[in-house]
């Protein structure tokens, strides 16, 4: 179980600090790390979209890391506004209810704050909900959520002026046609369900090692949530499709890294 209340740190490995435009403060980035190829003047917006446990949010996290530039996930931003909704018994049904929390959505992404596996840190009103993020009701409500009007417009305004400020890394559904339509860089990550399906095993497993993964049962879930996401999940002509099945992390990452020098010189 993660610790409550945890708070950033400042050390010298945080990378991704953004914050809720409603907050003080739009974004905060410390580059490290990165090889130091991007131009002083160049701002890179490298979009990377995918279903369910394509790998979008591992691969993301080690392009940002190689480049130095923020990482942003946004489906964190979407099971944040689920589990506002859930938490204050609010109808998930209702798009001004749920748009209104988008809205106002007190939350930071950080770098990890605790050495539990996870990728990123999410606080809600200084609360670490990470894990909360990922729990099977969350995973129900959110599409349900995501698919609302105003709760997208609300995360768009802030997604949009992430990637107005820095370059950026940032992963969801709809980032290449809704949200940086001119990234220059705008990949699809495809895998086959079967290959999903093992790596959302893996992660669960490294997760909670004690509890067993029923295959059959995840299997349904990801294809329930494949069914869900389908209208929202956007190809662009210009996306460049990565087929990951028989590829490693780290070639997808090293693709992707070319592509982006390529394009941004
Ligand atoms: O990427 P992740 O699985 O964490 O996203 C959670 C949910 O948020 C997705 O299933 C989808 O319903 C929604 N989402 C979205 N648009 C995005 C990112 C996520 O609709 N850009």
């Amino acid at each position: 179980m993660a610790d409550r209340n945890v708070r950033p740190t400042e050390s010298e490995n945080d990378r991704i600090v953004c914050y809720n435009p409603c907050g003080n403060s739009l974004a905060r980035f410390r580059a490290t790390g990165g090889d130091g190829r991007m131009a002083d003047n160049q701002q890179m917006q490298i979009a990377i979209d995918g279903l369910v446990a394509a790998g979008k949010s591992t691969v993301g996290e080690m392009v940002a890391h190689r480049l130095g530039i923020l990482y942003v996930d946004t489906g964190v931003m979407y099971r944040a506004v689920a589990y506002v909704a859930l938490a204050r018994g609010a109808d998930i049904h209702d798009d001004a209810a749920c748009g209104a929390i988008a809205a106002t959505l007190p939350l930071q992404l950080l770098p990890p704050t605790v050495d539990d596996g996870r990728q990123a840190t999410a606080l809600l009103d200084g609360q670490d909900i990470t894990w909360d993020l990922r729990s099977a009701a969350i995973n129900q409500a959110v599409p349900i959520v995501a698919a609302h009007p105003r709760v997208r417009a609300a995360l768009h305004v802030w997604q949009r002026r992430l990637a107005a400020e820095q370059s950026v890394v940032m992963v969801g559904r709809d980032i290449a046609a809704e949200v940086m339509p001119d990234a220059k860089v705008k990949i699809m990550l495809s895998a086959s369900l079967d290959e999903r399906v093992q790596r959302r095993a893996a992660e669960m497993q490294r997760h909670d090692p004690t509890t067993p993964v029923d295959l059959l049962q995840l299997r349904l879930a990801i294809i329930e949530r494949d069914r869900n996401d389908r209208d929202r999940t956007l190809l662009t002509p210009d996306t460049l499709i990565i087929d990951t099945d028989h590829l490693t992390i780290d070639q997808v990452v090293d693709r992707i890294v070319e592509v982006a020098h390529e394009r941004y010189g």
